[in-house]
């Protein structure tokens, strides 16, 4: 590794992952992880094993498909939740157990250890994995809140114990750009041995500095980022990947870092996680948002016209966005259909491609321009219904009038048998869920119901996200279609299908409940 590059730690699938109603299946996070892969993510945190048997699953085949990002898990300081992680990780060619405790005197008071009892155990467990993986990271959660004199203390153990990677979280996003690039600073001068590891640098988003914060450590010697993409994560999220590799590219001449990451891959990779998490991305979101590269206003296009670089400091391509959106119409092929799904940076098998095109062809019907947000609305939608689902909407029909309730009349296929119910409602999405509830009877509380334009226009479509919980387990839905209502029938649904699905898992003897990373007992 030469001085000037930065690894890209990538922990979407656990930290992202974590935050309430991010939740992915199984078969999504293993997508994810082989676009990361894919992308030049140098370490991928694949999850968390010991928190449920879906966790365990889901790394171990990560690690058993990675190609070359070294596959890492999660452990708290504890050997079983070591042991654990290592069983799933020692699959990937090249793996890393994480390894932490809350050094920060609220933390410490949590398993209610002393400073001599926490350093103990810090040597035994960093040993301890570090007999089982030859790569092994060690994190003082919390760190930037830790008493100076003690987290260089600890960390010298975790060095000496054998730890490879030195992590310094701001877990609740509370450190500053300055503080931040001095903290990594004086470590790596202070601790013994500090020059022989890495310092990484895992910030939080509380007060909107996490990419700030992770660039500024980098200038005071940190050689790993660790962040998700979108900036997934609980509360104000992680530190956005698309962010601070976009940064360093951009600012190459005042930061003079590289990273492995194909910056052509982050459309794409953003696409996915917003629709398989149902977090949307803010249109103003640096970077991925919609806005990010789109010039309204009449100087900014007049400028643009007659040098891009007036406006434009990154160009749309070094992200994955194609330069020019010609809309497709109703006479657009299956080959046109394709091509501009590459161009969006989709990458889709031929049945898929199949399915996506029934979708346009009836979207082109109703709709005279077809954008790439259709598109990509349309890709999103395909992602939401499977013909294995056990729940199916077959039709629905809706009466509203100005003075009275809606009432809505909904035909489900649940596990092959045809059941219609009418419902009233407070209007016509409420009366579609009460009709949906009449025909599968559940508990689930609704969590989130967002509603998005996807174009301009009253033929515009919209995409309709539902996050639903039901006993502790959260599941969301998406749909996309021209007719609200409907796209809000068809997500409602796809949620409660996803809730089956981990209920399933559950029966099969899966963990009911989930062990979080900050249960510390
Ligand atoms: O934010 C944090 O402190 C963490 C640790 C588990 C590294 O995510
Ligand atoms: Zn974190």
């Amino acid at each position: 590794m030469s001085d000037t590059q930065v690894l890209i730690f990538d922990t979407t699938l656990r930290d992202g992952e974590q935050s309430p109603g991010a939740t992915m299946t199984h078969d999504e996070k293993l997508e994810i992880a082989s676009m990361l892969d894919d992308m030049g993510v140098d370490i991928i945190e694949a999850g968390f094993p010991i928190a449920s048997e879906g966790d365990f699953a889901a790394v171990s085949e990560i690690a058993k498909n990675s190609v070359n990002s070294r596959i890492c898990g999660l452990a708290r300081a504890n050997f079983a939740d070591i042991d654990r992680c290592w069983e799933a990780v020692k699959h990937a060619k090249q793996n890393r157990i994480h390894t932490f405790i809350g050094t920060s005197p609220l933390h410490r008071a949590i398993p209610n250890l002393t400073m001599d009892e926490m350093a103990d155990k810090i040597h035994q467990t960093v040993t301890h994995a570090r007999n089982l993986c030859d790569n092994v990271q060690w994190s003082p959660m919390d760190a930037t809140r830790t008493e100076w004199d003690y987290l260089c203390r600890v960390i010298e153990i975790a060095i000496k114990a054998g730890a490879s990677t030195i992590n310094i979280p701001d877990t609740v996003g509370y450190t500053a750009p300055a503080e931040s690039a001095d903290l990594i600073k004086r470590l790596i001068d202070t601790v013994p041995g500090a020059d022989e590891v890495i310092f990484a640098t895992h910030c939080h988003n509380d007060l909107g500095m996490a990419t700030a914060n992770s660039l500024a450590a980098v200038a005071g010697g940190a050689r790993q980022i660790e962040c998700t993409i979108n900036g997934l994560g609980e509360r104000a999220g992680n530190t956005a990947l698309e962010e601070v590799v976009m940064a360093l590219k951009t600012r190459h001449d005042i930061m003079p870092w590289t990273t492995g990451i194909d910056t052509t891959k982050i459309m794409a990779i953003s696409r996915r996680v917003s629709t398989v998490s149902g977090f949307l991305v803010q249109p103003n979101k640096a970077i991925v948002g919609k806005n990010a590269f789109a010039h309204e206003s009449g100087i900014h296009q007049d400028g643009m016209l007659k040098n891009r670089e007036n406006f434009e400091i990154m160009r749309p391509e070094d992200v994955g966005l194609s330069g020019t959106s010609l809309p497709l119409g109703k006479h657009s092929g299956r080959a046109a259909l394709r091509d501009k799904l590459e161009q969006l940076g989709f990458e889709v098998g031929d049945n898929q491609l199949k399915d996506i095109f029934v979708r346009f062809k009836e979207l082109a019907d109703r709709k005279k321009e077809v954008f790439d947000d259709d598109i990509i609305a349309l890709v999103r939608a395909d992602s939401g219904e499977d013909e294995d689902d056990r729940l199916q909407l077959v039709s629905m029909k809706v009466v509203c009038g100005t003075g009275g309730p809606a009432e809505s009349t909904i035909e489900m296929e649940v596990d092959g048998k045809d059941i219609t119910a009418t419902a009233e409602g407070d209007g016509p999405v409420d009366a579609s869920f009460k009709a949906i509830r009449e025909i599968h009877p559940n508990a689930a509380r609704l969590q989130l119901y967002q509603v998005s334009a996807v174009t301009e226009g009253t033929d515009a479509q919209a995409t309709v996200s539902v996050r639903l919980e039901e006993d502790g387990v959260i599941a969301t839905g998406q749909s996309a279609n021209t007719d609200t209502v409907v796209a809000s029938a068809k997500a409602y649904i796809h949620a409660l299908n996803r809730l089956l699905v981990r209920r399933d898992k559950v029966g099969e003897g899966a963990d009911a409940k989930e062990v979080s990373y900050k249960d510390l007992a």
